[in-house]
């Protein structure tokens, strides 16, 4: 079976984000990381921030994993800034140590959203399905879960369940 991670991204540790992250990572064994205990930057032109957390960091997923599901709360329509800061610096390494960033390529990449329900807009998915096809990744798809008095329904387990079994056990 492939290695996979999912990357939490997620302003709260503990919040809705993180129970459909646990519910996904009990049935596929992948190993979380949560961006929001980590010091990342904005991406900027000098890599000024080259120091912290990031490089590292993307260094070992590059070289650890071949499945990559992105976990995001839904902010204003879209990924949270957290997420978007991380797919912007992912461009250090199609500046510089190129050979990181191209460790991307034929791996799977994957997203899993969390809103305050069902309702999700048109839109939203187009970034990871163009940026996987930029990077070279295959794109596993859109899962969209939401929360309901602090626990899963019962329809979003059965979504979990559809996404992990067909999106990731069978392609992965
Ligand atoms: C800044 C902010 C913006 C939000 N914008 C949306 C939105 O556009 N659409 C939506 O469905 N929910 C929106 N929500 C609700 C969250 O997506 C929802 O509560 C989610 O489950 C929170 O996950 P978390 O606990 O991991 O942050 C927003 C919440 C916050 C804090």
């Amino acid at each position: 079976m492939k290695k996979g991670v999912i990357i939490q991204a997620s302003a709260r540790s503990n919040g809705n984000t993180s129970k459909i992250v646990n519910a996904i990572k009990s049935k596929t064994q992948f190993d979380v990381i949560d961006l929001s205990q980590k010091e990342i930057n904005h991406f900027d032109y000098e890599f000024k921030n080259k120091n912290d957390d990031f490089n590292l960091l993307f260094k070992n997923i590059a070289k650890k994993y071949d499945i990559i599901l992105f976990a995001t709360p839904i902010y204003w329509y879209t990924m949270s800034g957290m997420l978007k800061v991380f797919l912007d610096r992912i461009s250090d390494f199609l500046f510089h140590e190129k050979e990181f960033g191209r460790l991307l390529r034929g791996k799977q990449m994957g997203i899993v959203s969390c809103g305050s329900d069902a309702t999700v807009f048109e839109g939203f998915e187009m970034p990871f399905v163009q940026s996987a096809n930029y990077l070279g990744m295959d794109y596993l798809g859109h899962l969209h879960t939401w929360i309901e008095n602090d626990d899963i329904p019962g329809n979003v387990n059965s979504l979990i369940d559809e996404y992990v079994t067909n999106k990731i056990l069978i392609k992965g």
